[in-house]
């Protein structure tokens, strides 16, 4: 026997008499068939409700805001689901209404007025409204910086981010996959990208800006929580999209000042025993050629930041935490720990110049 199909259970000829029918009047199989799929609809929404609340917390999340404007951008989430669940429970209901109670034939007038009124009247105004009550939140979100703001340049990289501060001494300096922040405090970051469109988001904090190359885009967001939270590039940028990650502290004002003070400084090489050979397998290695060390020989640009690589939440751009084992890692074996990145594996060092390497690097903290 021949398995039907969805398309065979609603034929078109039967879709276009069923409409008849609730125009005209009648038996409305249609509004059976719109039943059933909507009592199926119910339990698919209440079954995932509770994998849904449980992707609501975390440090990744736009549900769990801790920031203004992503507050906006929750509030404006739960307001428009709250709308349209307000809408598929009256729909839901109404389909129930006329399967279950009203079976009985219905006139041309009320026919006409049920689909003038409920789809066209209804729907019109409701989406106006929810139209109207998002757009009243854009003001607020294209602002301009206000005085005081703090600003961070952030540009993308296939796959890293290369933050750059202004230094409290003046000038600028540089760091990588990792951004701080005062809390309470405005920021406005400017957007850059070198290669192909990225797009920069801090779920926790407020919403996406696209970083695109030969243009600078902002953003505007003010922390309002400390804590540690995730970044992510949101726009698909090629083979290692998904690991182009970054974390943002969020620290009260005096912590933020501090780190601002001592990320400006030259590295620090907290390696007791033999500081001078790490940095010396590091620029014999050619490593200085695309990575900087301020305070040393190594003034590379076309790489991260490597300073106080060691200090920082993650290397290889959120993927892995610091320490001796990834680093050595990520030197010998960087394409299959991250693919298509421009830094090529160092595989052909020794097991030995690769642990002074990584020694070297987990010390500049
Ligand atoms: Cu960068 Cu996706």
């Amino acid at each position: 026997m021949r398995t039907r199909s969805f398309a065979d259970c609603i034929p078109s000829a039967e879709i276009i008499a069923s409409v008849r029918r609730v125009v005209g009047c009648r038996a409305p199989r249609l509004v059976r068939v719109g039943a059933r799929w909507s009592a199926l609809s119910a339990k698919l929404i209440t079954g995932s409700a509770s994998l849904f609340g449980a992707g609501c917390a975390g440090v990744q999340s736009t549900l769990s805001p801790a920031g203004k404007q992503a507050d906006d951008l929750a509030t404006l989430f739960w307001g428009l689901s709250i709308g349209t669940a307000v809408i598929w429970v009256v729909v839901v209901g109404l389909a129930l209404y006329a399967a279950y109670v009203a079976t009985g034939p219905l006139s041309h007038g009320a026919g006409r007025k049920l689909i003038v009124g409920g789809g066209i009247v209804v729907p019109g105004v409701v989406l106006c409204g929810l139209l109207a009550y998002s757009l009243s939140m854009l003001p607020g979100l294209l602002a301009a910086a206000p005085d005081g703001a703090l600003t961070v340049r952030v540009t993308a990289h296939q796959y890293w981010w290369r933050v750059t501060y202004e230094a409290p001494s003046g000038g600028t300096f540089e760091l990588a996959n990792e951004i701080h922040l005062p809390v309470g405090r405005p920021v406005e970051f400017q957007l850059e990208s070198t290669d192909v469109i990225h797009a920069f988001w801090i779920p926790s904090l407020g919403g996406k800006v696209d970083m695109i190359p030969g243009r600078r885009t902002r953003l505007l967001l003010e922390p309002t929580r400390v804590g540690t939270y995730r970044g992510v590039c949101a726009e698909y940028c090629g083979t290692s999209h998904a690991l182009m990650g970054l974390f943002v502290v969020v620290q009260p004002e005096a912590d933020f000042e501090r780190w601002l003070s001592s990320q400006a400084q030259p590295a620090i090489s907290a390696q007791a025993g033999q500081p001078t050979k790490g940095a010396n397998v590091f620029l014999a290695t050619g490593c200085g050629g695309c990575h900087s060390v301020r305070g040393t020989l190594a003034k590379g640009t076309i790489g991260p930041d490597l300073t106080h690589v060691g200090g920082r939440r993650s290397i290889g751009a959120g993927i892995t935490e610091p320490g001796v084992d990834s680093f050595a890692a990520f030197i010998a074996r960087t394409g299959e720990i991250k693919p298509s990145i421009h830094m090529p594996a160092f595989g052909m060092l020794s097991q030995d110049d690769v642990l002074t390497l990584a020694h070297y690097l987990d010390g500049l903290k």
